[in-house]
């Protein structure tokens, strides 16, 4: 018989892609994805791009390239960085990584050896909670509220907590909770940071994505003693499949995580990394970044009317400035996963919440994604959810 290392027994499927699977069918009204909208992707602007390439460049195209990521679009990744999170970085603390996903990964056998603590808000990232395992760190959720992870709490865990390597946050949007961390609490985290010196990874998919509010600033760009991580992604902002998402950290951190990149595959994608720059030449992101703010808002707006209207007064839900999620409380009675079947059979799906906690609970929570249905196909939908929720109360 086959035997596996250990850590394979930590490591299970991700319940949403089992879940996606059973959502593919074209009569499910899906919120269950995290994924962008595929009308909205520049398929026109990116051919045109790639002809360009090919014509061009195709060779060197197709020839493998640096560990770090093509020069020109480093550049400029490194130039949207100052502009879009007021972060003063250049080219050379860019590494360009295969989505953001790699940066997780990169991050966990980077900071944690098996057994070290790993913080995160509670709820996080199923991706991340995933990437992680596989170093067999230990998790401990700092909660969150309204304006972000709590930081008496995390103060409280920090004090009282040896081997914590590692803290992982998602400031903007969060997913799966659409919260944003308020100023305030960004402030008080830089504190703490500062003075117990851990590392932070800063996931950033969806900040660009903003519908209300201001802008708020990055860790990152409040970092002073070069301990904070960044990771951004052309993923939601672009598309997905090209696969290219960066690591913003200092000199000394880069360098590891670029040892790693070495050994897991290399580089990016030279062809994708090409494509990318030269649509970013030929064309405004920050036009597309509009369009793609103009029509998520309007479904997320879509979704909230709905949700007030079809949800009984029982459950709440998070009011998201920006991104793609938003999330919802149950009454404790009720679990989402059993549910999600009941809404399955109405061709309606979710995510259930309880594998966004790494150690387990709160299974009466789910998450709604809105960015991917047109908002006739959302409004349908919550009502079936608000149905289903309706014959579960007690
Ligand atoms: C919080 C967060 N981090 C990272 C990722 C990974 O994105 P990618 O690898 O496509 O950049 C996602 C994808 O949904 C995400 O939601």
């Amino acid at each position: 018989m086959v035997k596996y290392a250990e850590r394979m027994n930590l490591l299970t499927g991700s319940e949403i892609r089992e879940l996606l699977k059973l959502t593919a069918q074209p009569e499910i009204i899906s919120f269950a994805g995290g994924l962008p909208a595929p009308e909205l992707f520049p398929v026109e602007g990116m051919k045109a791009a790639a002809i360009k390439v090919m014509d061009e460049m195709g060779r060197t195209a197709m020839q493998y390239s640096t560990t770090e990521g093509v020069p020109a679009l480093r550049e400029k990744i490194a130039e949207r960085m100052k502009a879009k999170n007021n972060i003063d970085t250049d080219a050379e603390h860019i590494l360009i990584t295969s989505g953001s996903q790699q940066g997780l990964d990169f991050a966990a056998r980077v900071f944690l050896d098996k057994d070290d603590v790993v913080l995160m808000e509670s709820p996080s990232y199923l991706g991340a909670i995933n990437a992680f395992k596989a170093c067999e760190p230990k998790f401990i959720e700092i909660p969150t509220d309204g304006n972000g992870m709590i930081m008496e709490e995390l103060e409280k865990v920090l004090a009282t907590t040896d081997r914590v390597k590692m803290i992982y946050v998602i400031p903007d949007f969060q997913n799966p909770s659409g919260r944003t961390w308020t100023m305030e609490r960004r402030n008080a985290f830089m504190e703490i940071i500062n003075k117990y010196e851990i590392p932070v990874i800063e996931d950033n998919p969806y900040g660009e994505l903003r519908f209300e509010n201001e802008n708020m600033p990055s860790l990152k760009s409040m970092d002073t003693k070069g301990l904070v991580v960044f990771l951004g992604t052309f993923s939601k902002i672009l598309a997905p499949g090209y696969r290219l998402g960066w690591t913003c950290a200092s000199t000394e951190i880069l360098e590891k995580f670029n040892f790693m990149k070495q050994s897991s595959d290399l580089q990016a994608s030279t062809i994708s990394q090409l494509e990318t720059n030269a649509f970013l030449d030929m064309y405004s992101l920050d036009d597309h970044v509009e369009l793609i703010k103009e029509v998520y808002g309007k479904r997320r707006k879509c979704m909230l009317d709905a949700m007030a209207e079809y949800f009984p007064a029982e459950c709440t839900w998070t009011i998201p400035d920006g991104g793609l999620f938003t999330w919802v409380v149950l009454p404790k009675y009720i679990d989402a996963k059993e549910m999600a079947l009941q809404c399955i059979a109405k061709n309606v799906a979710y995510v259930p919440g309880g594998s966004f906690f790494p150690n387990g609970g709160n299974d009466n929570t789910f998450r709604m994604n809105y960015s991917c249905m047109p908002e006739e196909k959302i409004v349908e939908g919550i009502k079936r959810i608000g149905e289903v929720i309706k014959a579960n109360l007690k």
